[in-house]
């Protein structure tokens, strides 16, 4: 299977690479990524010179460029975005752009060049938030931030191919994802490094809002199996099963530091802060897939990672990143 991955540089898509290059003999992939803040050549060193893999330097809205690496491709799975929410607030012009015009001109060169497969990597955000209960892939879109809200005009436009032109498209919306080589704004890899120097950890509001946490792994075996098995049309959502308050982890990471709970300080809560977001997943259980990997493990092993890796992760947290955390939590930087 030829393959093209977009933002495969990022944190999922990085571990998808990997994820398909170890499980798959007869892949090839196409990693076509523009290497934004977010985007780290580093996260696939490992990779790299394996002959099933090459890196195109790129933006999903270059439709020149865009065409010509999907010439012949069997499949795309378009990971690339700008992801972060409090990035959305101050910022939404790079989500639209990417998020929206991007996956519109990934979706008119597979429709062109007659490309087999799309899948669309979406998020349980274009939902928006719920109090009891869970989504399914039926519920309406209802998205808070401009984040979500590019993602949600994304699927959107997904679906409409489908269903205009016939376009062979899927969609996955998993809900947060934590492991290794993520980026340390979200909360998972800031909280751990942050807390690994003593430096204190910015809980928004109360602490009391909910995530459903999945592995990274358990992502990529979703999708994996969403690509080979799903049918076009269809949305498929992705879940951990593993409902857990903000200020839970940020204890628990706490914890296994052996740091104590003084570093822990309450900040302004985001604007339109979803409270709650939970999957029901049957849809994709039924074609086989669960998640593997317990919470409690899941976070353990993370925490191990960003100990043992601080070259990884020491660097990226200067430069750009500074003048974010600058930005972003005013005098707590
Ligand atoms: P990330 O921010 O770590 O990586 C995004 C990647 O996309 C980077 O490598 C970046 O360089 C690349 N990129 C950005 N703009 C681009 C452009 N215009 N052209 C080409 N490449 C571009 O993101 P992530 O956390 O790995 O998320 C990957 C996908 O999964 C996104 O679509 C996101 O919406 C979705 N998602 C993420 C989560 C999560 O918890 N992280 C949960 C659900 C869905
Ligand atoms: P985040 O990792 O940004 O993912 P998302 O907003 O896409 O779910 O945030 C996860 C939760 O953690 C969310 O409820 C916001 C909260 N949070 C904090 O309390 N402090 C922080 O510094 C960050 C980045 C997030």
């Amino acid at each position: 299977m030829r393959l093209v991955v977009t933002g495969g540089a990022g944190f999922i898509g990085s571990n998808f690479v990997r994820y398909m290059l170890g499980r798959h003999d007869d892949v090839e992939i196409v990693n076509l990524d523009k290497l934004t803040y977010a985007g780290n050549l580093e996260n696939l060193r490992d990779v790299e010179d394996d002959p099933r893999y090459t890196f195109v330097r790129g933006d999903i809205c270059d439709a020149a460029l865009v065409g010509e690496t999907l010439r012949g491709a069997d499949a795309v799975v378009n990971f690339a975005a700008e992801t972060h929410v409090d990035r959305s607030i101050s910022g939404p012009q790079d989500f639209i752009s990417t998020d929206v015009l991007g996956t519109h001109t990934l979706l008119e060169a597979v429709r062109q060049l007659e490309i087999p497969r799309y899948l669309q990597i979406s998020t349980d955000e274009v939902y928006g938030s719920i109090d009891e209960g869970a989504f399914t892939e039926e519920s309406d879109l209802d998205p808070s931030s401009p984040y979500s809200a590019s993602k949600a005009g994304a699927d959107l436009l997904v679906l409409a191919y489908h269903r205009t032109f016939g376009t062979p498209v899927l969609i996955t919306r998993s809900s947060n994802n934590y492991g290794p080589y993520q980026y340390p704004e979200k909360i998972v890899p800031l909280f751990i490094t942050n807390a690994i120097d003593d430096r204190h950890l910015p809980v928004y509001g109360d602490g009391l809002n909910v995530r459903d946490w999945l592995y990274v792994e358990d992502n990529c075996a979703g999708i994996d199996l969403v690509l080979r098995e799903g049918v076009p049309g269809e949305v498929y959502n992705i879940g951990g099963g593993n409902e857990v308050q903000n200020l839970t982890i940020t204890h628990r990471i706490l914890e296994l530091l052996g740091k104590g709970d003084e570093l822990i300080r309450y900040v302004a809560d985001r604007p339109g802060h979803d409270r709650r977001y939970a999957l029901d997943c049957s849809k994709l259980r039924a074609l086989g897939w669960r998640p593997d990997v317990p919470f409690d493990a899941g976070l353990t092993r993370t925490v191990q990672w960003y100990v043992e890796n601080p070259e990884w992760w020491r660097p990226i947290k200067s430069g750009e990143w500074r003048s974010y955390y600058a930005r972003q939590y005013g005098e707590l930087a």
